[in-house]
């Protein structure tokens, strides 16, 4: 298959479990793939192995000249710009309200909500040089539900949720479709980070309770969320603006 032929593609955290998994679809997809995150080894590795249409680069989502950096790199390299995958986040520390710092709340706003904004605000000149483009944002079902104990995390999820509804209304007319993928409790590093955070030592038993809530009985796959983000990038989905995109194996059903 060959749903994204020719289609130019940006992946902010594609060295991490999701970014990864969508990098190498869409590149088994037909699209030349720009691979980003904090180190450059692990993205150019992977775009090493991929080999032709890809390319591995160090960019820091919170820092706005190193998100400009990354379009210039891309449009040096491939020529154009058609989708970004705006997917790098963290999920800082898992702790009670009033017991997180002035920092804590930063660093997660700063990569999760502007990491996206700055990420955007490079992408635009691109997308509109292409007559028009896909911006697909990680968001969460913590952009869509509360969860104790996670309130930056939670909160910059469902802020970046607001900000694809303004742009989706803002950028329809101009051809540019914006919306977010929503993953429910991923098998990956971060929820092993967010279970062994919650009950240090025993994070097998948050695994088991969160899985306990999801009709699958299970996490969701790296390759599943990826498989959506591909679904937004593509053709296939001209009718999708402004919309979250859920992955949870029916957690946000009941
Ligand atoms: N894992 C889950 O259960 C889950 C569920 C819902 C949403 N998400 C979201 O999915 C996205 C991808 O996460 P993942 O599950 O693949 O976890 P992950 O930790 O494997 O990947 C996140 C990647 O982002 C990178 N990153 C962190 N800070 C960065 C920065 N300042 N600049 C550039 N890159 C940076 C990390 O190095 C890492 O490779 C995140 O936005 C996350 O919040 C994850």
């Amino acid at each position: 298959m060959s749903l994204l032929k020719d289609k130019v593609i940006v992946i902010t955290g594609g060295a991490g479990g999701i970014g990864e998994a969508t990098a190498r679809m869409a590149h088994a997809q037909g699209a030349s793939v720009v691979i980003t995150d904090l180190e450059a080894g692990p993205v150019e590795e992977i775009a090493d192995a991929l080999g032709d249409r890809a390319l591995g680069l160090a960019v820091d989502v919170s820092c706005r000249e190193d998100n400009q950096r990354m379009v210039a790199a891309a449009l040096e390299r491939f020529g154009r710009v058609d989708s970004v995958f705006l997917n790098a986040g963290i999920e800082g520390q898992v702790g009670p309200f009033d017991s997180r710092s002035d920092s804590a709340w930063e660093s997660v706003l700063a990569v999760n909500l502007h990491g996206v904004r700055f990420g955007v605000e490079a992408v635009l000149p691109a997308l509109r040089q292409a007559g028009g483009g896909s911006i697909v944002i990680t968001s969460s079902v913590a952009g869509l539900r509360g969860a104790a104990g996670l309130s930056p995390y939670v909160s910059s999820k469902h802020a970046v949720v607001g900000l694809m509804r303004c742009l989706a209304a803002e950028l329809g007319p101009e051809g540019i479709r914006v919306n977010t993928l929503n993953p429910g409790p991923v098998d990956n590093r971060m929820m092993r980070s967010i279970e062994d955070q919650a009950k240090p030592g025993h994070g097998e038993e948050i695994h088991k309770m969160f899985s306990s809530r999801i009709p699958l009985g299970r996490y969701v796959s790296n390759e599943e969320c990826a498989s959506m983000a591909v679904y937004l990038f593509s053709d296939q989905s001209t009718g999708c603006n402004g919309n979250c995109y859920l992955v949870d194996g029916g957690y946000c059903a009941q």
